[in-house]
Parts: structure tokens; C-alpha cells; sequence
């Protein structure tokens, strides 16, 4: 069982993927929990390189960090996901593929792009579920300012952080539109009301699949 967990940033994706995970835990679920970028050793290496700024100023190009992306996602496939669901585990990954679509496509990559290389590199993976939470960036941006200044530099605000509220907005559309075209995998659980409503909302949309893939969650 594969579940992606996606939104603009301050959705409270880790916040909701914690949640999910103690409770898939306290169930006695087989879990294995992750992220992109940086699943792997040697995605988080990947993973400064596409969200810290450089020093030097320079900014990867659209299809360069693109390729990051996928370099990345490559590998967290061969050596986490991939495994993990050969081994029969549940596995809860924080942002996927669809980010790719939302963030890269916003950032003006065509669609047809993001088709090959999720060709090239998912090789017909889908995740078995995914949930989009969704919220105006207005309110999410504010929610990651306030999480920054209160947790310092382990969450030090990101290249993306900076990006303009338009862009975000743009990024939102895209998720929406995701949700829309997949309405099979996708549950699009609306993220402004508070945590604990959110978390209800998303086992609700989460427990029937796991039920229906033969774990025991009543
Ligand atoms: N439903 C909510 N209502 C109010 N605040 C929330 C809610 N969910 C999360 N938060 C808070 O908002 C901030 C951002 O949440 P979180 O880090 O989970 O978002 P995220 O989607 O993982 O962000 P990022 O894309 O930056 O990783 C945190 O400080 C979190 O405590
Ligand atoms: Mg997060």
C-alpha cells in the first residue's frame, strides 16, 4: 500500500504524516515512512542542492532541477519504495510525484516533459492513494513563517519560501487540477480547519483503502 501525502507548502503534510504514522503504528502496521527530496543518504545530499540557495547565486535552470527531481525520486524508488512494497509494507511518503507536477509545471515545464520522465523513471508506479490537502498559500505561508521563527534552523526557510504568493496560487490550481483528473487516487481533504478535523478527514478517506487491501484498522 503506497500513499503519497502532497499540498502547497504549510498544508501541514508533516504535520498530518506524523499523525497517520503514530496511528498506523499504534495499529500494528508494517510502515515505512519517508520523504522527496531526500529519502535516501544520497537524495539529502540532492535534496540541499535543490532547496538551499547557493552561495555563489547561481540558481538551477527549469529542466536542470527538473532532472534533480527525478534523479532523486529515481532513487528513493529503488532503494525505499520499492522494497518496501515487495515486503508488503504501508509506505507514507511526504510530497511525490505530483509535487513535480504542481511545483516544475508552475515553473513552466511541459507537461509532455514531466510524462517521460515519469515514464522513464516510475516505470507505471502509482500511488495507491494520495491525499492533496488543500488551503490558500495566504494561510499556509503564514502558518510556515510562524513555524520557522519558532523551530530555527532545522527548518530554515527554503529557496521556495521566497517564491511569490502568485506562484503558490498557481501551484494550488495544479494540485486542484491533479485531484480533478485522478479522482480515483486522489482525495482532496481540505486543510484550514484544525489538525485534529484534518486528521479525521483523512483517515476517513485512508482507512476504507487499507481495509479494502486486507490490513486490520477498525
Ligand atoms: N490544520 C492546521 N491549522 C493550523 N496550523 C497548522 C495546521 N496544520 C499544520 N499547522 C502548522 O503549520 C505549520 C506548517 O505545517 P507543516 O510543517 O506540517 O506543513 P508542511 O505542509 O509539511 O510544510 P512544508 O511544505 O514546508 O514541508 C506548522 O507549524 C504546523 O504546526
Ligand atoms: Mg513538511
Amino acid at each position: 500500500m503506497f500513499i503519497t501525502i502532497e499540498g502547497v507548502e504549510g498544508s501541514g503534510k508533516s504535520t498530518q504524516l506524523l499523525r497517520l504514522s503514530e496511528r498506523l503504528r499504534r495499529l500494528g502496521l508494517p510502515l515505512v515512512v519517508s520523504k522527496e527530496p531526500g529519502g535516501t543518504p544520497l537524495g539529502r545530499e540532492l535534496r540541499r542542492l535543490l532547496l538551499e540557495p547557493h552561495a555563489s547565486g547561481d540558481a538551477w535552470c527549469p529542466d536542470s532541477e527538473l532532472l534533480l527531481f527525478y534523479a532523486d525520486r529515481a532513487q528513493h524508488l529503488y532503494a525505499v519504495i520499492r522494497p518496501a512494497l515487495a515486503a508488503k509494507q504501508v509506505v507514507l511518503v511526504d510530497r511525490f510525484e505530483d509535487s513535480s507536477r504542481a511545483y516544475q509545471g508552475a515553473s513552466g515545464v511541459p507537461d509532455a516533459s514531466l510524462d517521460r520522465l515519469s515514464d522513464l523513471v516510475l516505470k507505471g508506479l502509482r500511488p495507491d492513494l494520495t491525499v492533496i490537502l488543500d488551503v490558500d498559500p495566504e494561510v499556509s505561508l503564514q502558518r510556515v513563517e510562524v513555524r520557522n521563527l519558532s523551530l530555527g534552523t532545522e527548518f530554515a526557510e527554503t529557496r521556495f519560501d521566497h517564491a511569490a504568493l502568485a506562484f503558490h496560487r498557481q501551484v494550488r490550481e495544479r494540485f486542484l487540477q491533479i485531484a480533478r483528473s485522478h479522482p480515483d487516487r486522489v482525495a482532496l481533504v481540505p486543510a484550514r480547519d484544525p489538525v485534529e478535523q484534518v486528521e479525521a478527514a483523512i483517515w476517513a478517506r485512508v482507512a476504507p483503502k487499507l481495509r479494502h487491501a486486507g490490513f486490520e484498522v477498525s
